[in-house]
């Protein structure tokens, strides 16, 4: 992690909540590690913490007043832009946020925001009932939708003195995901990258189909995720969602298992990296009716035969191009590691994710995940509840080591 801090501009603004004094420990440890680092702060945030004791950290003036300049002759906002190489916004308030969201540049920190075009890092701390707020909610997802990263707050001791979510993540976590933003742009640098996400249909009349509760956020993240790591080209596969293609990404719609397999095929010898994080329906009716089926006569029980679904992921680790790294995920509510482990061996796999919807935050549809990712050494990562965009880069980064460079 220091070779990619190391001699690295980093902005960071520091906005008026009570965890503005942890942002003295980051810049401590930020400069420790050899980043060039300034500091733009609001006049909130000075309320919380002197100028004084962030200008001593980072050894150079702290950024204020949108009027009052700090470099002679120069304009700061566009000076600062020009400097950095990463804005990490933090803690990234209820207000900021919505300030970030529409575009409002009254003060320092949102006009550098506005005008910067590095990647953004905004690390949310607030209290729980402003974080759950609906319009923070929004605005959070909005920010995300337009490649802004987001730490999400941790649950724990809150300023008010309660517990819940809304505390700022920890030092080392946030320099984790700075590192992560900063080496990201070259990790996949000209691969080429199929995921497969979402449910897939398996019809049985005209009107009704076999389904699961995947909404395919696993996988749109992970597509997104490698574009923005340098990615040439992502196709991205997936049963019927409601999500958006994030920019970039070749996207192709498919319905049942057996679609999704026809749209694989042509790409999965192709590409250098595969991610299977469909929710790809195990069994599917074994014939199609042409029209409704009836309803029998009352109380009589009917039978629906299904014949298992073509296994995807083992076709594309099959029929992979020579050195292509194939992950695929496993949800599982017992005995995780063994089945995934015996998964990964039986799909000749890499890696394999590993996550049980029973646990809190790793409920299908949510925002967040819970996973565990193994290899086929046997090595295991375990990762801990962080947002579906967050494990998609550090799954990435991990598998992009194994990736012929
Ligand atoms: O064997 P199981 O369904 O639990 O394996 C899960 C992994 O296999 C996931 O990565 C999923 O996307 C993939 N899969 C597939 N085609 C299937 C079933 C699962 O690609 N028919």
């Amino acid at each position: 992690m220091k070779h990619i801090i190391q001699k690295r501009h980093i902005l960071v603004g520091l906005s008026g909540g009570i965890a503005c004094y942890k942002g003295c420990d980051l810049v401590s440890r930020l400069v420790q590690l050899g980043a060039e680092v300034r500091v733009v702060m609001t006049e909130n945030a000075t309320r919380f913490v002197g100028t004084v004791s962030f200008q001593a950290l980072c050894g150079s003036p702290v950024y204020t007043d949108t009027f009052g300049s700090v470099d002679p002759g120069g304009i700061d906002h566009i000076r600062l832009t020009e400097f950095s190489e990463i804005f990490v916004i933090l803690p990234a308030t209820a207000n900021v946020l919505a300030k970030m969201a529409h575009g409002l540049a009254d003060d320092l920190l949102s006009t550098t925001y506005i005008a910067c075009n590095c990647p953004v890092l905004a690390v949310a701390a607030m209290e729980t009932k402003m974080y759950n707020h609906p319009a923070t909610q929004v605005n959070l997802k909005l920010l995300e939708k337009r490649g802004v990263h987001v730490l999400h707050p941790e649950t724990g001791y809150l300023a008010s003195g309660k517990k819940g979510v809304g505390r700022l993540p920890g030092r080392e976590r946030i320099i984790e995901r700075i590192a992560l933003v900063l080496g990201a742009t070259s990790y996949l640098a000209g691969k080429t990258v199929l995921v497969t996400a979402g449910p897939t249909q398996e019809a049985l009349d005209p009107v009704r189909y076999l389904t699961n509760p995947s909404t395919g956020k696993m996988g749109f993240a992970i597509a997104r995720a490698a574009m923005r790591m340098g990615a040439q080209d992502v196709h991205l596969v997936t049963g019927p969602t409601e999500l958006d293609t994030p920019f970039g990404v070749k996207r192709h719609d498919v319905v049942s298992a057996a679609d999704m397999l026809k749209a694989v095929k042509p790409l999965a010898g192709k590409v250098d990296l595969v991610v299977a994080a469909a929710a790809v329906s195990d069994f599917a009716p074994e014939k199609v009716s042409k029209t409704k089926l009836k309803k029998s006569a009352q109380g009589e029980k009917t039978t629906l035969p299904l014949a298992q679904t073509p296994d995807i992921l083992a076709f594309a680790s099959k029929n992979r191009k020579k050195g292509a790294v194939v992950v695929g995920f496993a949800v599982e509510t017992d005995k995780e590691i063994q089945n995934a482990m015996g998964k990964l061996k039986k799909k000749a796999l890499d890696y394999i994710v590993v996550n049980n919807p029973r646990n809190e935050g790793a409920a299908f549809g949510g925002d967040t995940n819970r996973a565990v990712i193994l290899d086929a050494g046997g090595n295991r990562v375990e990762l801990p509840l962080m947002s579906k965009d967050e494990l998609a880069e550090r799954l990435l980064e991990l598998v992009s080591g194994k990736l012929k460079k």
